[in-house]
């Protein structure tokens, strides 16, 4: 019998072509989520299912899709899902590691570039008419990124292809991570990074970007403390998962003015509620999770996705299986 496989949003053609001849497929059809209801009546009878990382995948809802093989994540990130439940019935999970790496990174990069020179206060300054005089000493000033020093906190993929970046702005970069690796050390040969502890690396980097796994280690990793230890001016960068950081403390931090500014992809409650305190501060420079959004990346992420999940189906091992204890 043809196995099924819902999908929870429609992601590039390019990947569903490539299961629609294979299985049978429902697409999601709206660009908003489906609730658990929703999920259960489209997929109630999947063997597979593509999901994305705003579709909380827990125990209960994993219990109410009886049939399913594998859970196809199409993103990196799998802190949506609850992998122990799927391990425990035996699903699997894949996600889609590397292909995003440098698309995130250059994101990444864009953050840090525009909150150190206030690029998007600027534009709203010349947009809403107030650029009156051609030219003054100390319109908009920011802070040099040339030189300074980059503070990276997890060097897997995403975090040590920032640090590459950094040696073209001749750059000081700390790094803190939790595993070492012959790919980091190589990395030092090229760039002037050193290891450091978490401290260390909060007091003396001018910029710090975040690009850990959200877990139970480092859920609100970023708190008041770290927040109050980094230097004055200083600006945080963050492109893995809003709850990294303590939100609130992050807004005291940056309306008092001990932070300089902040560049955030990625938020505690996605999308951003429109009554968030973040939206009236000026020095903060806010994106809708759009780190891996290139045309050409998504597409590749589409399909790996569905590799995985033929894979799967097929009853061989997904490249990518982040949960390979269930073979
Ligand atoms: C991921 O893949 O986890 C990103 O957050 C979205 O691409």
């Amino acid at each position: 019998m043809t196995q099924r496989v819902f999908v929870t949003r429609k992601i590039p053609q390019k990947g569903l072509d490539l299961i629609t001849d294979l299985f049978k497929v429902s697409v999601w059809p709206s660009e908003f989520p489906p609730n658990k209801g929703e999920i259960v009546e489209g997929g109630g009878d999947c063997e597979g299912i593509i999901t994305l990382l705003s579709d909380p995948i827990d125990a209960e809802l994993i219990a109410r899709l009886p049939n399913l093989v594998v859970i196809a994540q199409y993103a990196v990130g799998y802190d949506n899902i609850d992998i122990n439940e799927a391990t425990r019935r035996g699903i699997m999970v894949t996600n889609t590691p590397g292909v995003l790496t440098e698309t995130t990174a250059d994101l990444t990069w864009s953050l840090i570039m525009a909150s150190a020179r206030r690029v998007v206060e600027a534009d709203r300054y010349v947009r809403e008419g107030r650029w009156n005089v051609a030219w003054g000493p100390e319109l908009l000033l920011g802070s040099d990124i040339y030189g300074a020093t980059l503070g990276v906190i997890g060097m897997g993929r995403i975090g040590q292809a920032v640090v590459r970046r950094a040696q073209g702005f001749n750059m000081q970069v700390l790094y803190h991570t939790r595993s070492h690796n012959e790919d980091i050390a190589k990395l030092e040969s090229i760039v002037p990074a050193k290891s450091a502890s978490l401290d260390k690396l909060l007091s003396e980097s001018d910029i710090v970007s975040l690009h850990v796994p959200l877990n139970s280690q480092t859920h609100e990793l970023i708190g008041r403390r770290e927040l109050e230890i980094m230097k004055k001016g200083s600006i945080l960068v963050n492109t893995s998962r809003g709850q990294v950081i303590d939100q609130d403390a992050l807004f005291d931090a940056l309306s008092s003015g001990h932070l300089g500014g902040a560049g955030l992809d990625v938020f505690r409650e996605e999308p951003l509620p429109r009554d968030s305190p973040l939206l009236g501060l000026q020095n903060v420079v806010l994106l809708p999770h759009i780190g891996s959004a290139s045309r050409q990346t998504r597409t590749t992420m589409a399909i790996m996705c569905a590799k995985n999940l033929i894979s799967a189906l097929h009853g061989e091992k997904p490249p990518n299986i982040v949960n390979p204890e269930v073979l």
